[in-house]
């Protein structure tokens, strides 16, 4: 092994080492910067040595480049399917099968039943060689790439390295809040949304670009572990855990119908506190042998069960269909429902996401249809009962003209959306201006979205920038405005003007940037004038962006309006600078460093200069002042005095980290 080699295999095992730390055990033992560090040091090296990278190389994470198609692979053993059961009688009748062929009674194990997508993962000597779907149960696609982006699921078991072939099977998914979020933005840039966190977690593994599939954050539930000798299946989930696996928390073994039906009854209630969706319990036996002598039918095994819940569905009539419009001018056709119950709600609206939807589903006015609450807790309208179709049922017409402003609406090619182009539109403003006060974004209390409404209607809010021009005999215009209400609104606009940059980029509502990513481009570029001169290239190059928000972001702040809307925000007073140009060319800047010990890139006068270069102000001893102790090798007491007043050491990769960062 070179020492190239040496140092990746190192760097490797150490980020593997502080994932599983920060994921699993939600135990992280370095700070971020740290753990970047350690990310960036095998990025450069990958670069440098392409024919280097290593298979299990956590760089994969972030996606690792471009399937070059559906590349179809057989399964290893065939991936069957599981029987279903719904009610007591079902239960009682596979564990009556189970203990005749085992003349006895027999203990199994109970887990939920992710509902996402099922995949193979093969280990070639401890390292992860392929992933496949499910596909039709003998032969499924390659989705290996996309699979190494799947947080928390290892890129290589270390305790099988002697293992020529080892497999998990598992239950792809999406936590709820993540797919809530994907079919946000989906909405934002009028592709279709998901139906339902299956569809999305099916759809994205099966995406060709693994950096996208990268940042989408999908998850896994390990259920099956082949290859091993153990007496049980519940042996099998422990070895998974502790090979570091995820492995679902909800898992016991149980004995007797009786206790298998409470088990039922106690998961059912757990079922809506889940961060991720299950619909139902699967129950297998636990003593393998008894799987080798039940055997399976040519769909599924005869030794497990999958007990399914009560679906989260109701019916109810379309009284009527409405249109929201977005903040960016995306029409939403919504229905009003007639109220109905619906696992532990009221529900009186609920989305149709757009209009080829309708089409397809052929819904109307007036029809009884199938509402479900599906993983975004918005409910949805499933499907139409046609038997009590009538005759009165009025179908819905795409529309041409805004409902807010009246505008002829467009529609790309491309996409499912239909838009108001019309920047002005009172809808969008509208939301654009509740977005902008939320408490996320600039947090201006007191105005909701009655006050907004009206703020638009009179024309006394026209764009964000008019909302700092309010005064209180505006606002006393308003119908149920009051003296108090005015003086602590105009308080509370004028505190606005205090907001940090990244709240206030966050706040613009620019398509795809969400709060993360306005923080990040607000630490990453410092200003909105480095902001706007960045190109695609180095916009796209920050951790996790990518491309596409991108070429939106550098689109959108190109035009005319973005540029006179910052103009008038920042003649307001509003905070576009994060970092001042002399921060971001010493990031350093006022920290109280000391030097220790031998470096192998600089001298210590050679480093000494360059920590001031960065703005850093360098001193001979450790006191409680410094901030930062650069120990080299060999260092000596400095370090002992720097530890015990717990000073953060650094070391040179560091200070070359400052040293070759792009300003
Ligand atoms: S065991 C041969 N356990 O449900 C048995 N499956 O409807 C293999 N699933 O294709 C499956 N959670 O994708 C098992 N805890 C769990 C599961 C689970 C979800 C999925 C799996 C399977 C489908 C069958």
């Amino acid at each position: 092994m070179t020492d190239v080699q040496q140092r990746m295999r190192h760097l490797i095992d150490q980020i593997e080492f502080h994932r599983q730390k920060y994921y699993t055990d939600s135990a992280p033992e370095i700070s971020d910067q740290e753990y970047d560090a350690l990310e960036h040091e095998l990025r450069q090296l990958e670069l440098d040595y392409p024919h280097l990278v290593q298979p299990d190389s956590p760089s994969f994470r972030v996606g690792g480049g471009v399937a070059d198609g559906r590349v179809s692979v057989p399964h290893l053993r065939p991936m069957l399917s599981l029987e279903n059961g719904y009610n007591e009688a079902d239960l009682r009748s596979f564990v009556q099968r189970v203990e005749n062929a085992a003349d006895a009674q027999v203990p199994f194990t109970a887990e939920f039943k992710i509902d996402g997508l099922s995949l193979s993962v093969v280990y070639e000597n401890g390292v992860m060689s392929r992933a496949v779907t499910r596909g039709d149960g003998e032969v499924g696609e390659d989705v290996t790439l996309n699979a190494k982006t799947i947080k928390g699921l290892p890129l290589r078991v270390a305790a099988w390295a002697g293992y020529p072939v080892m497999e998990v099977r598992g239950e792809v998914y999406f936590e709820r809040h993540v797919f809530a979020a994907v079919n946000e933005s989906r909405r934002e840039l009028g592709l279709p949304e998901f139906a339902n966190p299956r569809n999305a977690a099916s759809g994205t593994m099966r995406t060709l670009d693994s950096r996208e599939v990268a940042k989408r954050q999908l998850r896994i539930f390990v259920y099956q572990l082949m290859g091993l000798e153990r007496r049980t299946h519940s042996e099998l989930l422990n070895e998974a855990k502790s090979l570091g696996f995820p492995v679902n928390e909800h898992t016991c073994v149980l004995q007797g119908v009786d206790s298998m039906l409470s088990c039922t009854h106690e998961w059912l209630k757990l079922r809506d506190q889940l961060n991720y969706e299950v619909d139902g319990i699967v129950f297998k036996v636990d003593p393998l042998a008894l799987h080798d002598k039940m055997g399976t039918t040519t769909k599924f095994p005869k030794w497990a069960l999958a007990y399914k819940f009560p679906a989260e569905q109701a019916t109810t009539v379309i009284d009527d269909i409405t249109i929201q419009v977005g903040r960016t001018g995306v029409l939403t056709p919504v229905a009003e429902l007639k109220p109905v119950h619906l696992a532990g709600t009221t529900v009186s609206r609920a989305t149709l996401h757009n209009f080829d939807e309708i089409a397809k589903k052929d819904i109307r006015i007036g029809d009884t249809v199938f509402v479900e609450k599906g993983g975004d807790i918005i409910p949805k309208v499933t499907s139409v009962v046609q038997a009590r179709r009538d005759g009165t049922q009025v179908p819905y017409p795409v529309p041409k003209h805004c409902p807010s402003c009246h505008q002829p609406v467009t529609r790309d090619e491309s996409q499912v959306a239909i838009r108001c182009a019309n920047l002005a539109c009172p809808a969008q403003v509208e939301r654009k201006i509740q977005h902008f006060a939320s408490r996320d974004a600039m947090d201006i209390r007191g105005l909701g979205r009655e006050w907004v409404q009206q703020l638009v209607k009179s024309k006394l809010v026209t764009d964000l920038a008019s909302i700092y021009k309010l005064t209180k005999a505006d606002l006393l215009t308003l119908e149920r405005s009051g003296d108090r209400w005015a003086d602590n609104l105009i308080e509370e606009i004028h505190n606005s003007k205090s907001k940090p940059f990244a709240k206030v980029l966050f706040a613009l509502g620019i398509p795809m940037v969400g709060e993360k990513v306005a923080d990040q481009l607000a630490t990453a570029f410092g200003n909105v004038d480095r902001l706007r001169a960045a190109s695609v290239q180095e916009i796209a190059d920050i951790r996790g962006l990518g491309e596409k928000i991108a070429q939106s972001l550098v689109q959108i702040l190109a035009t005319d309006s973005t540029r006179q809307l910052i103009q008038e925000l920042r003649e307001h007073g509003l905070i576009f600078e994060s970092k001042t140009e002399d921060q971001i060319n010493q990031p350093l800047l006022g920290k109280t460093i000391v030097l220790t010990g031998t470096l192998n890139r600089w001298g210590r006068r050679e480093a000494t200069a360059l920590l001031k270069q960065l703005g850093a102000n360098v001193t001979s001893s450790v006191s409680k002042k410094t901030d930062f102790l650069l120990a080299g090798e060999q260092a000596g007491s400095k370090l002992a005095t720097a530890e015990s007043l717990g000073i953060e050491i650094v070391n040179e990769d560091w200070l070359d980290q400052w040293h070759n960062r792009e300003t």
